[in-house]
């Protein structure tokens, strides 16, 4: 065993991958057939890994460099995905999104930028309650397509889901995997990158959107980027959420000396299953994965120092980015003392900002929605509540996707409620569309630039 392996507060045993089974655990789903729900997890432990040590410690490296000040994590992708969303044109239109951001943000905000997907994995979703009333017929919610399908019919957590997750995620990293590699997410090929925003769609961004292709012109022309401008690295990132599922994705990396999760580079603990002393907290603990944490308004500076001291006892750079998801107009309450907590503990931690958990709303019509200006109006307070405290805000976190999709209102597009049915595909949160998503870009390279 590892000499450095962490000891459990809660037992003061040692960590390893089972460590949290006996803990209570929020959110799991409860199978008919147990024996079903072994076998497969029992299959998946002696599959390849999906990721490999090397590149979770590169992106920790770069998360590091985030929260100093020298890059910038964009990290976006669906609410969930959904195994039909498997498609090459689908994966596509949203790696090209979140690198068109990407263009905006290097370009504007004159920093590099680190890409993480929602991606290859993100098939886990904590639910509020444990049944919902569809049609006047009370069925069990929908947890994802890892645990169950959306539709009526199909609720019964399903085993084989969990198989159908891994394969779905290999296929969905090796597309992406193969498009970075030929060239897809090269600053120097834009001709894959479809800048094209009609001169009327770019509106008053007209200006800044001619800026960018020019230098982009410019670079091709040069040959090429200052290395901390270069982009094509993308890395995947879910909710660590179905915790025998993560563990049968966790191995020992004998190299490394330690465990990790090798089914994706980035994990995170929702708000809904950061409970200390729970198992997730206890699982996440021990990997050496970096890690995200969830925050709202009830977060406390006192639980968020034992949160840290937990999670990150060794205050290792980009071990740790704090995701806050307040809701506009409720940063300012909490914001504040959760930074001077962490500074106080000497924590290096990557401030991220999710301005969509918080600014949930039921549309007239009954469908979720969010507002592009609650959404901006959040970005825009923490950025200034980071300054004000002498902080950064070095990330922020997005449901987002490609598809011309209308789930959140607002944007230059001006959809109203009435129009969100028109295209409105996600089985969970709403997300921001391409369009939506690219003007939120030119809107944060402008906040960078400010700051
Ligand atoms: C999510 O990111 O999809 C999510 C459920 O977020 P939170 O845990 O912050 O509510
Ligand atoms: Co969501």
């Amino acid at each position: 065993m590892n000499l450095e392996t962490p000891m459990t507060p809660h037992a003061k045993q040692p960590w390893t991958p089972d460590s949290w089974r006996g803990l209570p655990a929020a959110q799991q789903p409860v199978y008919r057939d147990a024996a079903a729900v072994e076998a497969v997890l029992a299959e998946l432990r002696e599959l390849p890994p999906l990721v490999v040590a090397e590149e979770v410690d590169f992106l920790q490296q770069q998360l590091a460099e985030a929260a100093e000040g020298k890059r910038f994590l964009l990290q976006g992708g669906d609410c969930a995905e959904a195994f039909a969303d498997c498609r090459g044109a689908i994966i596509q239109d949203k790696l090209r999104v979140l690198l068109q951001m990407s263009v905006l943000i290097t370009h504007g905000g004159r920093t590099g930028v680190v890409h993480l997907g929602r991606i290859a994995g993100q098939y886990a979703k904590p639910r509020s309650g444990l049944t919902e009333r569809v049609n006047g017929e009370e069925v069990p919610v929908y947890r994802g397509d890892l645990i169950n399908g959306l539709g009526l019919d199909q609720r019964e957590a399903d085993p084989r889901r969990l198989m159908e997750a891994y394969h779905r995620a290999a296929a969905t990293l090796n597309h992406l995997r193969a498009l970075v590699d030929g060239g897809f997410a090269d600053l120097q090929h834009p001709e894959h990158w479809d800048l094209s925003w009609s001169r009327e769609d770019a509106g008053h961004y007209l200006e800044t959107l001619d800026q960018v292709r020019n230098s982009l012109a410019f670079v091709q022309r040069l040959g090429g980027l200052p290395e901390h401008l270069r982009t094509g690295e993308l890395f995947t990132s879910h909710e660590a959420l179905h915790l025998p599922f993560e563990t049968a994705l966790t191995r020992f990396v004998p190299e490394k000396g330690r465990h990790y999760n090798l089914g994706a580079h980035f994990l995170w603990i929702g708000e809904r299953t950061r409970q200390l002393d729970h198992a997730h907290l206890e699982y996440v603990r021990g990997i050496a994965n970096p890690i995200g944490l969830k925050v709202s308004a009830v977060m406390t500076p006192d639980t968020l120092r034992q949160v840290l001291a937990r999670l990150d006892p060794e205050r290792r750079p980009g071990r740790l980015t704090l995701i806050t998801r307040f809701g506009a107009g409720r940063a300012e309450a909490a914001l504040p003392g959760l930074i001077a907590c962490a500074r106080e503990e000497g924590h290096p931690v990557l401030w991220s900002c999710d301005p969509m958990h918080g600014n949930g709303r039921q549309a007239a019509g009954g469908l979720k929605t969010r507002a592009f200006g609650d959404i901006l109006q959040e970005l825009q307070e923490v950025a200034s509540l980071h300054r004000a405290c002498g902080s950064r805000m070095g990330a922020v976190h997005f449901e987002l996707t490609g598809e011309p999709v209308t789930e959140c209102t607002g944007g230059m597009e001006n959809l109203d409620e009435a129009g969100l049915q028109r295209a409105y595909r996600s089985g969970c949160d709403p997300r921001l569309n391409r369009s939506q998503s690219l003007e939120m870009a030119f809107l944060i390279a402008q906040m960078i630039r400010e700051a």
